[in-house]
């Protein structure tokens, strides 16, 4: 058994100004899952590095989708389930869009920036599908976005997103606008 904790919170009750808190935001169909990315590209820019987790179908690329229509990149957002990485430029002067499926990407990082994706990482907006435990090195800082499906559900709808900012640039960024 452990301890009770000394001393009452960490924190002090009310508003935080530490690391945001989780958002967590409810999503009932794919179109809405796109718009979830569409909103979230407001709050990226270049250097950002978002990292996506979820089962096969839980709605990650569907997502990247929306965030590519936000970033206003060209080009579809496809599974990149045969190719590990792509690469959006943008349509306007914003950053590319850097498309990664790290599924079948056994070596990290090393791995990928031996793909010669002609664009460089740190001025672009990465997004990782898969990525956990192989691409944190690129950066301390990253936004994570957990998808979840209702427990024991194949046929709803229904996903529960979770995002998680972590590192000084999630810091003081507000994230809780995800889920208005
Ligand atoms: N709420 C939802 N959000 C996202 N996708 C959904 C949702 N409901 C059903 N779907 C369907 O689930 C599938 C998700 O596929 P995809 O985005 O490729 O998932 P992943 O990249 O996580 O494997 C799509 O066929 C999509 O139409
Ligand atoms: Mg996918």
């Amino acid at each position: 058994m452990e301890a009770p904790a000394a001393q009452g919170p960490a924190e002090p009750s009310g508003h935080s100004s530490g690391p945001s808190a989780d958002v967590e935001i409810t999503v009932t169909s794919p179109e809405q899952m796109r718009e979830l990315g569409r909103r979230l590209a407001k709050l990226l820019r270049a250097g950002d590095l978002v990292m996506l987790s979820g089962e096969l179908g839980a709605g990650k690329t569907t997502l990247t989708r929306g965030l590519g229509e936000g970033l206003g990149v060209r080009g579809a957002v496809t599974s990149p389930t045969f190719v590990i990485a792509r690469v959006h430029p943008s349509l306007g002067d914003g950053p590319p869009l850097v498309h990664v499926d790290a599924y079948r990407l056994s070596g990290g990082l090393d791995e990928m920036e031996d793909l010669d994706l002609d664009v460089s990482l740190p001025d672009s907006v990465i997004v990782v599908e898969w990525g956990e435990g192989k691409v944190e090195e690129l950066t301390e800082d990253r936004l994570r976005v957990r998808i979840d499906r209702a427990v024991g559900d194949t046929t709803d709808e229904v996903r529960h997103v979770t995002v998680t900012g972590l590192g000084e640039r999630w810091a003081t960024a507000d994230v809780s606008v995800l889920a208005g």
